[in-house]
């Protein structure tokens, strides 16, 4: 849902940083972050479909925009595709939990809390600009890419994954709604419970904070757009999940409904392997030949040009 049209940048900055400080500590759970061997396999294979070609580049000094718990970096760090990440987020919380992720795994990170669209950071200091699920937080994507720009090397690369697309967030509300409209039927046969009453303990003022975060939901011409603006060469839009999606959201619905420990640890199991033989589906069948458009996630992708 984009913010409301009177929201200023400012009011979206604010509201994107305390509504991330509030969901950091229970991201990676409600997420389903991985950072073991599917997690890596999920990240390298986006950085691979952005990019093209087979192979997925080592580069030397990564930049992350909204890199919140470190899903991408923390993962391109164990594939060996970062020699060094550098994460930067406009939620201290985010980063926080990023710095514990770290910590945990092993992994050495730099992390800074600031603006995507005022990059603390001097001009070709890096190889990679990149980014996932973050663009449709942006108040002003001109800005945002021309700083992305500025912070590369001639050469360098940028890539952002996961934007929410116009059209596939449309196409995806009809599996949403099925879902909420057969969910008493669904809690009965899982015999689990209404979810909770979450009045009284923020989770409420949390959710309403959710109508603000999300500014944009992107036509691939918008993200190539504002790519070419910026300077960008070579600029590629891929679109990624289709079914998967439409699976995951179907589920996603259906559990919101229900008290989380009352939902049976098969059906979890059910909904997480199905998500990923259905994106392996959209990988092989219908990406390759469908418009991005209609897909759920976009990415986009491009070179600073020069050597
Ligand atoms: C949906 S989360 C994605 C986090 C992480 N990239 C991932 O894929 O799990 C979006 C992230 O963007 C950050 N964000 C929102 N607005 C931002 C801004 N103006 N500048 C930098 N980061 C921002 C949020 O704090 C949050 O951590």
């Amino acid at each position: 849902m984009p913010a409301p049209p009177t929201a200023t940048p400012e009011e979206i900055r604010d509201v994107n940083t305390r509504y991330h400080d509030g969901a950091a500590a229970g991201y990676d759970a409600k997420w389903g972050i991985d950072y073991g061997a599917v997690g890596r396999a999920q990240v390298l294979a986006k950085v691979r479909k952005a990019l093209g070609g087979d192979a997925v580049p080592t580069f030397e000094r990564g930049l992350e925009i909204g890199a919140g718990t470190g899903y991408f970096a923390l993962n391109l760090l164990q594939a060996g595709v970062l020699r060094e990440a550098v994460c930067t987020d406009i939620s201290p919380g985010m980063l926080g939990a990023l710095e514990r992720n770290a910590v945990r795994l092993g992994l050495e990170v730099s992390t800074h809390a600031c603006d995507a669209e005022a990059l603390p950071f001097e001009d070709g200091a890096f190889d990679l600009v990149f980014g996932h699920a973050v663009l449709h937080h942006l108040p002003d994507l001109t800005r945002a890419f021309a700083e992305f720009r500025r912070v590369l090397r001639p050469g360098g690369s940028v890539v952002f994954a996961g934007e929410p697309s116009y059209h596939g967030d449309r196409l995806a509300r009809v599996p949403k709604r099925a879902a909420a409209a057969v969910a008493p039927l669904w809690r009965r046969a899982m015999r689990a419970g209404p979810a909770p009453d979450d009045s009284g303990d923020g989770a409420a003022e949390h959710h309403a904070l959710e109508a603000v975060v999300d500014v944009h939901a992107f036509t691939p011409d918008t993200l190539a757009r504002a790519a070419r603006a910026a300077g960008f060469a070579d600029v590629r839009v891929r679109g990624e999940e289709l079914v998967a999606n439409w699976f995951g959201w179907a589920n996603r619905a259906l559990e919101a409904t229900a008290d989380p420990d009352e939902v049976p640890w098969a059906w979890k199991v059910y909904a997480f392997r199905g998500y990923l033989a259905l994106q392996e589906l959209d990988r092989r069948l219908f990406e390759p030949r469908l418009p991005p458009a209609i897909f759920y996630n976009l990415m986009v992708s491009g070179r600073a040009p020069g050597p």
